[in-house]
Formats: C-alpha cells, structure tokens, sequence
C-alpha cells in the first residue's frame, strides 16, 4: 500500500529533492511551502506532486494545513521537517528579531509539524518521522547562534520522539546534511563560501539528492529498527 509522505519546504531545494525520492519510492507526497508561489506552481507542473501554502511557525496553520492533506490523500505516514531558514550574524549584532524568526521556523515548525500527525500515527501504530538538522547544529557556526540552536535542538526532538513512538511503530530520526548546493548556501558571500568549501574533504558541496537519499533510506517500512539516530552526509567536513 502507498505511503502518504508530507516534508515541508518541500518545493525548492533540498525538499524539493526529497519530495522526489519520496514519490520516487512510490509515496503519495504532498509537499509544503511558505510563500514562492511562482516556484511551487513550477514545481507541481514539472513533477506532479501536490504543494500546500502555510507558515510552519504557526501552529494553527500547520494543523489546518495538515486536516486538509489528510482529507485529500489519506493519513500521514511518513513527515519530513525540512522547512528552515538563516538569518546569520555575527552575535553582537544578532537582533531579537533575526534569534525568533529562526526558532520560530526551524525548531516550533518542526513541532508545529510533528504534533499534529503524532496522535494518528500512534493509532495506526506505523509512523516515520525525519527532521533535516544540519551540520552546523552539530559543530555550531560562526553567526549561526540561532540557527545552530534550532539545529542542535531538532537532534534532542529526535533522540525523545523516538523513545516515545518506538514502542507504537514509530521511529524519528535526522539527517545532518553538510554543506549542500542550494539556494541558502549559494546566498552566503562567495569569498566566505569558497574558504567552507576548502574545509570540505570532498571538496565540494553535496548534492540535494544525496540528502533526499538518506530521507528515503530513513522512511522506508525496512527501516524499523533505526530509531532516534543521526545520519550525516557532510563530504567527511565534521565526525561527532
Ligand atoms: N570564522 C571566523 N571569523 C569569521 C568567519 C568564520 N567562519 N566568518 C566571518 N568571520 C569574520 C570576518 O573575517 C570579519 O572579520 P574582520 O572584522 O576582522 O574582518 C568578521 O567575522 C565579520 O564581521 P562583519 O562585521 O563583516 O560581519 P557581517 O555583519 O557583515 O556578517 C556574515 C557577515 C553574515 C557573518 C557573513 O560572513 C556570512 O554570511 N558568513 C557565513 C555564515 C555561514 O557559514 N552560514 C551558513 C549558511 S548555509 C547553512 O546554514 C546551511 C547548513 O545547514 C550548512
């Protein structure tokens, strides 16, 4: 039977690559975006796969948002939380502002995304639930105080999700992908980008379906027993 897969942020970027792996693997996926309209229409024409406009920040946006996937495609399987935003500086320059929009995307989104879909996975007593962290919340970063908190704490979500599902069938993991060729990446000051890039023992960025891969690895039924674990895909740049 077909898996109902949702990953937000799942039109551009690495989600983009993962909706794919997901639909690839024979998944009904329906993936999230906040606000390129433009970007998601293309995306739904060129793959087929079905994009839903919410703000993952908003709990009660999320949990309207995911009523109606699952009144459209059925119960939610398998959730990836990949929605994620930088809003990078140097900590005495950190506004406010720049520390809570990024825990309110990166880390209340992935509860804001999680929560509702918990409750029908424990009754259905199967569930995968995989949330992109990053390399940078296992090594911190230079003007990432905020977002390398975010991405730290999505590995504690884990590592307690999995504790609480295992029993039910459920198992949550995260990917910790290095540094990837995306959008979000390419935004960062080119000198800056080619000094991490020199980091990288594999001297090069990864590739956005190297990250879907380890998703898809992750969200398949054989993956039972892989339960509140860390994959990284980092180019040899960082080992925990
Ligand atoms: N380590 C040490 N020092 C650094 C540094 C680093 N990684 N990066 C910058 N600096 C230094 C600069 O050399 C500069 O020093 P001087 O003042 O002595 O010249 C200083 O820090 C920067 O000060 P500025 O006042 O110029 O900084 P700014 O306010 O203009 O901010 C910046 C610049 C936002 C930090 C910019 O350099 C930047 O974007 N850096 C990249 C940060 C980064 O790696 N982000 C990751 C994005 S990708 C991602 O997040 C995906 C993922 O999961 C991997």
């Amino acid at each position: 039977m077909a898996r109902t897969a949702l990953v937000t942020g799942g039109s551009r970027g690495i989600g983009a690559a993962i909706s794919q792996a997901l639909k690839a693997q024979g998944c009904n996926v329906a993936a999230t975006y906040a606000g390129n309209d433009e970007a998601a229409a293309k995306f739904t024409d060129e793959t087929g796969i079905k994009t839903y406009k919410w703000n993952v920040g908003s709990y009660e946006e999320s949990a309207a948002g995911i009523a109606k996937v699952e009144e459209e495609m059925g119960p939610i399987d398998i959730v990836v939380a990949n929605a994620g935003i930088t809003r990078d500086a140097p900590f005495h320059k950190m506004t406010p502002q720049q520390w809570q929009e990024v825990i309110d995307t990166n880390l209340t989104g992935v509860f804001n995304t999680v929560h509702p879909v918990w409750p029908g996975m424990r009754e259905r007593k199967f569930g995968r639930v995989i949330v992109i962290s990053s390399i940078n919340g296992q090594k911190g970063q230079f003007a990432q105080v905020n977002y390398a908190a975010t991405k730290a704490g999505d590995l504690g979500i884990v590592k307690s999700l999995a504790q609480e599902g295992a029993r039910a069938g459920i198992t949550a993991n995260a990917v910790c992908p290095g540094y990837i060729a995306t959008e979000m990446v390419m935004a960062v000051p080119e000198k800056v980008r080619e000094s991490i890039i020199a980091q990288i023992p594999a001297g090069r960025l990864g590739e956005p379906e190297e990250i879907a891969r380890c998703v898809a690895f992750l969200a398949s039924d054989e993956s039972g027993f892989i339960n509140g674990s860390t994959i990284s895909a980092n180019g040899a740049q960082f080992f925990v």
